[in-house]
């Protein structure tokens, strides 16, 4: 009596697979544009930011403050990243803006002030990673953003319970604009300027631990540089602190 082999079983179908952008070949994009030596490093990451901040501002980066922010709640240590913008950079961190009520990143703060921010400049072959501490600034040091903001912006900020499910059965959408119709009534006959921040909303400063600038090489060997804080060193009379910078390996 004969056996048939039972049919090879089909691979699982790989929807995407080294994709290569508008290459044909399957490897990966080569970095070339440019190098990253210790000589060329300014002692503050503060100030290398700025140096790479503006250098992609003026080399056609879009939107260079587009920034991914990860957070973290305790106890589950479940992680949550979404994209933000950069609002400011001062001595004391790096600012966002957003809801601090309603948003898986507000529980997630609330639980657990750890943060990490990661650029991407893609016309520059650029990464800067960002970790530290984060902490809401003050009602006053928020609002003076806040004051810079279209008053449609200014508005929905009042509006929106940011990250909150919109049933469907109760409209959807419909009760966003609803919301945002109260507002507006709300604040009639005010100017712009006149529209407070709301109190669930404003700047979170995430102060750097650490801060990695990454600039691509050929054959994934890129060149890379950590600035750690040394703890309770620099910090007299408000300064930002010692830093220490080493090479990674790629
Ligand atoms: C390019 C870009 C920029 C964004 N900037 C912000 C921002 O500055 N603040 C903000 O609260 N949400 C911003 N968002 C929306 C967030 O990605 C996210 O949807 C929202 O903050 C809710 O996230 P959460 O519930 O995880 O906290 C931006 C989205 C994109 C794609």
């Amino acid at each position: 009596m004969s056996t048939s082999a039972p049919p090879p079983s089909q691979p699982p179908q790989k929807l995407i697979f080294a994709p290569a952008g508008q290459s044909t070949t399957p490897q990966a994009t080569q970095y070339h544009k440019n190098t990253l030596s210790l000589s060329q490093l300014s002692p503050s990451p503060y100030t290398q930011f700025h140096t790479w901040f503006t250098s992609a501002q003026t080399s056609s980066v879009p939107q260079p403050e587009t920034v991914c922010l990860s957070t973290a709640s305790l106890p589950s240590g479940a992680i949550s990243s979404r994209y933000v913008y950069l609002k400011e950079l001062s001595p004391s961190g790096f600012i966002v803006y957003s809801n601090w009520a309603t948003s898986r990143k507000a529980r997630d703060v609330a639980s657990n002030p750890q943060a990490a921010l990661a650029f991407w400049w893609a016309e520059q072959e650029r990464q800067v990673r960002v970790e530290g501490v984060c902490e809401r600034l003050t009602r006053e040091e928020s609002q003076v953003y806040f004051g810079v903001r279209a008053r449609g912006s200014k508005i929905g900020a009042w509006a929106s319970e940011q990250s909150k499910v919109l049933r469907e059965e109760e409209g959807g959408r419909e009760v966003l604009e609803r919301r945002v119709r109260e507002q507006e009534e709300r604040w009639e006959g005010k100017t712009d300027e006149e529209i407070e921040c709301p109190d669930f909303w404003g700047g979170l400063r995430i102060r750097p631990q650490m801060v990695e600038f990454w600039q691509g090489r050929d054959s994934r060997l890129h060149d890379r540089f950590r600035y750690r804080l040394v703890e309770g060193e620099g910090e007299e009379d408000g300064g930002e602190g010692k830093w220490v910078i080493e090479r990674l390996s790629p």
